[in-house]
């Protein structure tokens, strides 16, 4: 475990080059051993990158403190003693990373300056690849029968696989062609690799038999090649995508790389030949490199950057190869999706709902192309589950638009000095108890009506747009209020004067009278835009408009039965229950009468007239089962609904009609034995006049 933190918070190359090129090796040497030989993953990969570029640069800094066996100057991680070793035929090199555009331009620079007056005017024309985040995989096929499959190990020496390789269903044991015209030797290079439905499913069935999930599909894919009983292997989805020529010996050698990846695609080996593009110039390849970056996620499997070559096999012979890597081809990296950084401090929120959110406040740290400092924690379960504890180094993750979330943290570079974060047993605004009902993850603040923080939401949503729509009433205002202790209350709106308001600073004479204006004018909104300022959960604003065209007045909202609600479109037991316990709740009962005495009395809505033609269901039951052919069950049961009966799951005596399609079991066979009306879909149609 290391001793020093290995992330200083500035990542500024410190004083004392020296340590700090020896502290860089011996963490890198720790990575590459726990990536390549334990196939598992400490911190992001883009911190391990941070880490090599900073050693590379202190390495050009000081070129005479360069170790002899630094981690820079090797290709991956050696060779794992379980297999035997392979000698490639020709080396597997990496490539160099250029990790954004500028760093892309510099390196068509560079190669042009190399190739001087031999570098085509017009821009290279380049194979714009995706960078597959696999395992690089070297197969050897004699006379077309694939007899070798290596891993890349140092790049000069990797693991003997190929029982392994013998389980992937992509990889062909035979190439396609006559055998006659097949190359003697043909080394083939490319990615094995496991699709992100196919990991899912299988991280899926790990957790139902109540193993432990894989951390990704990368990981995952290697060790599931360094398996050492094959049918281990077979048992995971591994997938080959072929992307090089090693060694070739015989056949009709193609002249650029987009001839290798069609003459491997008509060998019968697996090729990504629609994301493969072949631009000529900078701007093209940039143009593709922002496109993947944006369709990335669309794609099957993970790639974590665009593979840039030069096209032309002549023009890559005579840019040749520097150390480990070619002078023709570099990986331009995506920005990365997840980074490290210092959990600070946990926040909670108290949300309109009284739901208490802690959230995360985090070291800033670039991420996903944004700074984030803050991420969402969602609920105390999520804080444990993945063991977070004040101080810790965690990994953030922000992928495409998503928020930003924390992934876990990392236990290893803890130093004893965290601390563990205790959810409060109260809330933290009101101190009024909070609870966590039923199953929920979430705990609430019980104190829905004084509760400061779920009264300032409260009144943001009653001035909202979409709700009573109090022009001029924002955020600010309602803060200056609350500070002021000028209103306790959403009703206490309703009280407010003009000299009032105008004795603040926010406000003149006149942008005072407006705000007692606006105030005034809402009393009287619609029925439906005022449940929905009231914030009852499961309520939205579609939900509250079908309530009020269902019952018309608040008052008849107020009196409804449960059978009622549920009689109602859109409404099931959750949001039946979740209307009741708001209307009987005492608070609620003050408040409406304390709005209704300020003159708050929302305007009646007209009721929806039954569709016209169609029968009366008023008090009947009806169930359907079995499969439905012309419409959702879902759809089925609005109809019934829209016509004053109720849908019901189960069927018992009160079940006025049971509707069985094909495949019904025993919900019709209850009913028949119950003497309940048994119709089919079409019968169904006909009766309700949908025919
Ligand atoms: S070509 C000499 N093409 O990236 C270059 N590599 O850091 C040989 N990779 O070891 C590699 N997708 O495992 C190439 N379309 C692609 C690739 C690709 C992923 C991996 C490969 C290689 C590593 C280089």
């Amino acid at each position: 475990m290391p001793t020093s933190d290995p992330f200083p918070a500035s990542r500024a190359i410190p004083e004392g080059g020296l340590a700090r090129m020896r502290e860089l090796e011996a963490l890198i040497r720790r990575y590459d051993e726990l990536y390549y030989q334990q196939a598992t993953q400490e911190i992001p990969d883009a911190d391990y990158d941070l880490l090599m570029r900073e050693l590379e640069g202190l390495e050009r800094l000081h070129p005479t403190l360069v170790s002899p066996d630094s981690p820079t100057k090797r290709v991956g991680g050696g060779v794992a003693s379980e297999f035997a070793a392979v000698t490639h035929r020709r080396p597997m090199m990496s490539l160099a990373n250029a990790m954004d555009e500028a760093e892309f331009r510099a390196f068509d620079e560079r190669i042009r300056r190399f190739l001087e007056e031999r570098a085509p005017a017009e821009g290279f024309v380049y194979s714009c690849e995706p960078k597959f985040d696999g395992l690089a995989m070297s197969l050897t096929y004699e006379a077309g029968e694939l007899v070798l499959a290596a891993t890349r190990g140092d790049g000069t020496t990797g693991e003997n696989v190929t029982e392994n390789i013998f389980t992937i269903k992509d990889i062909p044991r035979s190439l396609t062609g006559q055998r006659d015209d097949l190359p003697r030797v043909f080394e083939v290079r490319g990615e094995v690799y496991i699709r992100k439905d196919e990991f899912k499913a299988l991280n899926d069935a790990r957790v139902a038999r109540g193993e432990p999930a894989f951390v990704n599909p990368r990981n995952t894919a290697a060790g599931s090649l360094r398996q050492l009983d094959p049918a281990m292997t077979a048992a995971r989805p591994l997938r080959f995508f072929a992307y090089a020529l090693g060694d070739v010996d015989g056949g009709n050698p193609p002249r650029t790389q987009h001839e290798v990846l069609a003459w491997l695609a008509e060998l019968g080996l697996p090729v990504m030949q629609d994301e493969v593009h072949t631009l000529t110039g900078t701007d093209a390849v940039c143009a593709r490199y922002r496109e993947l970056i944006t369709c990335r996620h669309e794609l099957p499997m993970e790639i974590d950057g665009m593979v840039v070559k030069v096209d032309s096999l002549a023009l890559q012979a005579e840019l040749g190869q520097v150390s480990k890597s070619p002078r023709w081809a570099v990986a331009m990296k995506f920005p990365p999706e997840e980074r490290s950084t210092r959990l600070r401090d946990i926040e909670l929120r108290v949300g309109r709902t009284g739901a208490i959110t802690p959230s995360a406040i985090l070291e800033p740290v670039y991420v996903g192309g944004a700074t984030v400092s803050r991420a969402t924690l969602h609920n105390e379960d999520e804080i444990r589950r993945k063991d977070l504890r004040i101080g810790d180094l965690v990994i953030v993750r922000r992928a495409g638009d998503v928020i930003p979330e924390i992934v876990r943290s990392i236990p290893e570079h803890r130093t004893g000095a965290e601390r563990d974060f205790v959810f409060p047993t109260e809330c933290p605004v009101c101190g009024s108890p909070a609870e966590r009902s039923g199953g929920e993850a979430v705990s609430r603040c019980s104190n829905p009506v004084d509760c400061p923080a779920q009264l300032r939401e409260a009144l943001i949503h009653w001035a909202g747009r979409n709700t009573m729509d109090i022009d001029g009433l924002g955020e600010k205002n309602i803060d200056t209020f609350l500070k002021f202790g000028l209103i306790r209350s959403v009703a206490e709106l309703y009280n407010l004067t003009a000299p009032q308001l105008a004795d603040l600073d926010r406000f003149g004479e006149k942008s005072a009278q407006n705000l007692i204006l606006a105030i005034d004018a809402s009393r009287t909104r619609s029925l439906d835009r005022f449940l929905f300022g009231l914030g009852i959960r499961h309520v939205g604003q579609s939900l509250s408009e079908i309530l009020a065209k269902r019952f018309g007045t608040l008052d008849a909202v107020r009196a409804a039965t449960l059978d009622e609600l549920l009689a109602t479109d859109e409404v099931g037991p959750k949001v039946a229950e979740s209307i009741l316990a708001y209307f009987s709740n005492d608070r609620v009962h003050s408040l409406l009468a304390e709005l209704d005495s300020h003159g708050v009395r929302p305007t009646p809505v007209e009721l929806a007239a039954r569709p016209e033609g169609g029968p009366d269901l008023t008090g009947q039951t009806w169930v359907f089962t079995g499969t439905l052919e012309t419409m959702t069950r879902d759809d089925a049961e609005a109809i019934v609904k829209r016509h004053g009966g109720k849908a019901s799951g189960s069927v018992s005596k009160k079940t006025t009609v049971v509707v069985a399609g094909p495949g019904a079991g025993s919900k019709e066979a209850k009913a028949r034995e119950l003497g309940v009306d048994v119709i089919d879909e079409p019968t169904f149609r006909q009766r309700l006049g949908l025919e």
